[in-house]
């Protein structure tokens, strides 16, 4: 009998069939007592190759095996459950995967209970899984980016079926909510708003493996973020394969603009999203982006060439001028704006007249940084099919193009010493523990000597030195009084402090409360002036009543003890820092 089990196999064919409706599914959050017996006291792994989309994966799948108990842990050698969470984008990043298959076959022999899941973007390719399955015994069970949140019933039956099972639905998607997560970082965090995409860039894996674009629900999205900005998350980066389609599935006029704007609303410290698409970046969109001092001035821009004729065959949907306009509108609006891009070379047919079009192109718009990448076909794409461009032509076009990136890289990094910007800091640097790094808010890597308890904090930065990849910048204020501030908004988002604040505006704002203070004003003055008089005890017994109504008002009594239990946390935190 054999040991595989196969639900269902990749079809790039079905991945492309569009529903009006996609199926909208809620996780129960239910787990069998066989997971929980198998999870108790193990260590799971993740190794995730490729895009956000694929990290915000891992960090779902990492939630639910945490949810049967499964603990992280950065060692492959001692897991009890490793996932590679492969991407399809690039080749190199695929061919990696192989030696990493390999590299796990010590686990199972050490332990015969060990579960390799192989996951990810390359699963959705026809025939890849039957492949890897047939030779590496050692592989458990094999999903497409489509049952991620089927993670745990399809390991739960590979437990009861003692069977190997490969699952990979390719299809036009569902979206599921309530799915839990255990995120990477406690300061950032990446919140999906749409998934797959319905571009059909010809040559792009991306439609074929993660479906076509569907929209989570705007309140699904704020309800995440707002729960983020309530843990005291410092930045939000929203996700879409192409995030200015966003909500035009739903027909009701809903756009990324409206989703933004709310979010920006949430107060959350910092903003970003990924990936735009130019030629749908509204005029709504440059607008909200000025607006929000939140919506941080660095904007990913992916042309993927600066010829029209080659933009046309990659069924990009605009012409070079229609992108340099956009982009011109982006930088009146934002002149401090950070543009990125993503350049493909070597696409085929590209001649070197569209390739010169690419370098003036690249000197025009003088990004803040680019990715670019040689043209890789992608099996089952129409530009797999077209005539390529040889290999020798491809790697001299790609050298010549990084010259002209690097160039405009050192020039923005140069135009930026001597300003001060807000970072986040994301820690230490490897290299030395005294130099924290982080990102400027217009993208650009940031390092500066600093403390390490600043992990986390938004600190104002100057830039002293330009280097082509990072600026070396200083501390543009006291370190303890920047993490003091960090601590004042991590106080300021205490449910207890929201609900102090709250009730004391109400009552700054009450007529009621108003002619009470009055009252008690004029109680005051008539009991003063008529001391020694015979309407003196009469005075005072008014003003006693008034003090006492004041006293027993129940709005203010409420807020007396909410101040008192603002006062307990306060003293808590400074014994804490003492
Ligand atoms: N070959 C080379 N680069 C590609 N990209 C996507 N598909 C390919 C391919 N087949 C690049 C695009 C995209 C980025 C994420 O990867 O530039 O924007
Ligand atoms: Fe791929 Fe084009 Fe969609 Fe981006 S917009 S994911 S490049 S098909």
């Amino acid at each position: 009998m054999s040991k595989i089990l196969v639900k269902s196999l990749a079809n790039q064919k079905e991945a492309t069939q569009k529903v009006e409706n996609p199926v909208r599914i809620v996780d129960d959050g239910k787990v069998t007592p066989r997971l929980l017996g198998f999870g108790k006291d193990k260590l799971f792994y993740i190794r995730t190759y490729g895009c956000q989309a694929n990290i915000r994966d891992e960090e779902i799948m990492a939630g639910y095996l945490n949810r049967i108990g499964m603990k992280r842990t950065i060692n492959a050698e001692e897991a009890d459950l490793a996932i590679i969470n492969t991407c399809a984008v690039r080749e190199n990043a695929e061919a990696k995967i192989y030696g990493e298959i390999g590299s796990f076959k010590a686990n199972y022999e050490r332990n015969k209970n060990f579960m390799l899941v192989i996951a990810g973007c390359v699963m959705e390719e026809n025939g890849v899984a039957q492949e890897l399955m047939a030779t590496y015994s050692w592989i458990s069970l094999i999903i497409g980016t489509h049952d991620v949140p089927n993670l745990l019933p399809l390991l739960d039956e590979c437990l009861k079926s003692k069977k190997n099972i490969i699952n990979v639905r390719s299809f036009a998607g569902e979206v599921v909510e309530n799915m839990p997560s255990m995120r990477i970082s406690p300061y950032k965090a990446y919140v999906n708003i749409s998934y797959g995409c319905d571009k059909f860039c010809t040559y792009c894996i991306v439609p074929y493996t993660r479906g076509r674009e569907r929209s989570r629900k705007m309140e699904d999205i704020l309800k995440e973020c707002q729960e983020l900005v309530n843990d005291g998350y410092k930045e939000i980066t929203l996700l879409g394969q192409n995030v200015n389609s966003y909500g035009l599935d739903f027909k009701d006029g809903t756009t990324f603009a409206h989703l933004l704007e709310a979010v920006a609303k949430t107060g959350i410290p910092q903003l970003k999203f990924l990936t735009s698409y130019p030629s749908q970046f509204s005029d709504e969109m440059i607008e909200i982006m000025a607006k929000y001092p939140n919506i941080v001035h660095w904007l990913h821009f992916p042309v993927q060439s600066g010829s029209t004729n080659v933009l046309s065959k990659m069924g990009r949907r605009y012409s070079r001028e229609e992108y340099v306009e956009i982009a011109r509108k982006i930088k009146a609006k934002m002149p401090d704006i950070g543009l990125t891009t993503d350049i493909i070379v070597g696409f085929p047919k590209e001649t070197e007249e569209d390739f010169l079009d690419t370098l003036s192109l690249c000197k025009e718009i003088e990004y803040s940084a680019a990715f670019t990448f040689i043209y890789s076909p992608r099996s089952g794409t129409p530009a797999a099919r077209m005539e390529q461009v040889p290999e020798e032509i491809q790697h001299e076009r790609f050298d010549r193009l990084k010259a002209v990136i690097e160039d405009s890289t050192a020039k923005h990094s140069a135009s930026m010493v001597g300003k001060i910007y807000d970072i986040l800091v994301d820690g230490p640097s490897k290299k030395d523990e005294n130099i924290l790094s982080g990102y400027a808010t217009n993208g650009k890597l940031v390092n500066f000597p600093g403390p390490k308890y600043l992990t986390g904090c938004i600190v104002k930065v100057k830039m002293v030195e330009s280097h082509v990849y990072y600026i070396k910048g200083e501390l543009a204020e006291d370190p303890i009084i920047a993490k003091a501030r960090d601590v004042a908004y991590l106080i300021s988002l205490d449910p207890v402090v929201k609900e102090y604040q709250r009730l004391d505006e109400t009552l700054r704002n009450s007529d009621e409360i108003k002619a009470l203070g009055d009252k008690l004003v004029l109680a005051k003055k008539n009991m003063v002036l008529s001391k020694g008089s015979e309407n003196y005890p009469s005075a005072k017994k008014d003003y006693e009543d008034v003090l006492n109504e004041i006293k027993n008002h129940p709005l203010l009594n409420n807020r007396d003890n909410l101040s008192s239990e603002v006062e307990d946390l306060l003293i808590t935190i400074r014994n804490i820092l003492k």
